[in-house]
């Protein structure tokens, strides 16, 4: 059997993302190896997560670093120490500093609730209601210094129903990511999914449109 491809989360929150791909992964449906799960938040019921998993965790307190900077340095050359081939950002509430995501360039994902480029940051789901969207989703992307701003690979849709409110909007979605980010890490960690100079490549060709999540929980072509 080859090697687990390596992998750390980065969660502040839940952890309904990471407790995905840890299923995924002791189901046998995702041959990763988790290096580390950090957290920014000492609290994060994710890293409890972990911890049930005999996962390495890490909280670091941002406090009593003297810039955003400083700290992201930090926390970076932690997770580097675990040897992540890739980092997986599930619910990491702090935007990152330039220098801290450049040496991880092609190695770092993000799960953005919106269908980006629609919606970068917060309140994503009470956004698409205000605006009137007809349907609503999750993008899976390559992490650029531009926050929530780098090539996106795949992408999970839903239709928005008639009186949704932000929440029941959020709660239909969040299974749909669950399946997103699983499907788009095991992509990933099988050699299949990358980012080369000119963009993010599938099986080596040029990937012009995110994939998107088939209702079996496969990533497909855009139709
Ligand atoms: C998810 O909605 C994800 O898209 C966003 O933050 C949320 C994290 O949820 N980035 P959880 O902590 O994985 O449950």
């Amino acid at each position: 059997m080859p090697a687990p491809f390596p992998i750390a989360v980065l969660a502040s929150g839940r952890g309904s993302n990471l407790a995905a791909l840890i299923e995924a992964q002791r189901a046998g449906a995702l041959p990763v190896g988790f290096t580390l799960v950090a957290s920014d938040k000492a609290d994060a019921p994710a890293l409890r997560i972990a911890e049930a998993h005999g996962i390495p965790t890490l909280a670091l307190d941002p406090r009593g670093y003297a810039t955003r900077r400083d700290y992201d340095l930090d926390l970076f050359a932690r997770v580097a120490a675990t040897q992540p081939a890739l980092v997986v950002l599930a619910g990491f509430m702090r935007v990152l500093h330039a220098d801290a995501v450049a040496p991880w360039h092609g190695r770092m994902l993000n799960i953005h609730p919106s269908l980006l480029p629609k919606y970068r940051g917060l309140h994503t789901h009470r956004r698409a209601l205000e605006a009137g969207d007809a349907e609503h989703g999750s993008s899976v992307h390559f992490v650029t210094a531009e926050l929530d701003g780098g090539p996106v690979v795949a992408q999970a849709r839903i239709a928005v129903q008639p009186g949704d409110s932000a929440e029941a909007l959020a709660a239909r979605l969040l299974p749909l990511e669950h399946r997103l980010l699983v499907a788009s890490v095991g992509l990933i960690a099988a050699g299949r999914l990358a980012l080369n100079a000119d963009g993010p490549t599938l099986d080596g060709r040029p990937l012009r449109a995110p994939l998107q999540l088939r209702t079996d929980g496969e990533l497909a072509a855009a139709a």
